[in-house]
């Protein structure tokens, strides 16, 4: 499927994006070297550091936040109404032409 993903610098890539390798929004901008190494997924994906924030800029179907997610972003920086933490996002079908943005690093 097709994502975009708006990085640091406010440069927009589309990227194609695997449906069948359980990779989530972090691990794409990290695979396709979005942001510099050591600024995003420095948990590894467990929904305790946030450097994987994004803002959600279109209207797709995205699952709810989990408790988890919800009690990070309470304590992130430049939360938005629209962030959302890219690593707890998975790569589905259904988030077929989602666009995101990266949150500034923190
Ligand atoms: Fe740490 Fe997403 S990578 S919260």
């Amino acid at each position: 499927i097709k994502i975009t993903i708006i990085d640091r610098d406010g440069i927009s890539h589309e990227v194609d994006a695997p449906t069948d390798m359980n990779m989530n929004i972090m691990e794409l901008v990290r695979a396709y070297e979005l942001a510099p190494e050591g600024t995003i997924g420095i948990c590894g994906g467990m929904a305790m550091c946030a450097s994987c924030q994004c803002y959600i800029l279109n209207d797709v179907d995205l699952p709810e936040k989990s408790d988890d997610e919800d009690a990070m972003l309470s304590e992130a920086f430049n939360v938005k109404e629209n962030s959302r933490l890219g690593c707890q996002i998975h790569i589905t079908p259904e988030i077929e032409g989602l666009k995101v943005e990266l949150a500034p690093e923190n």
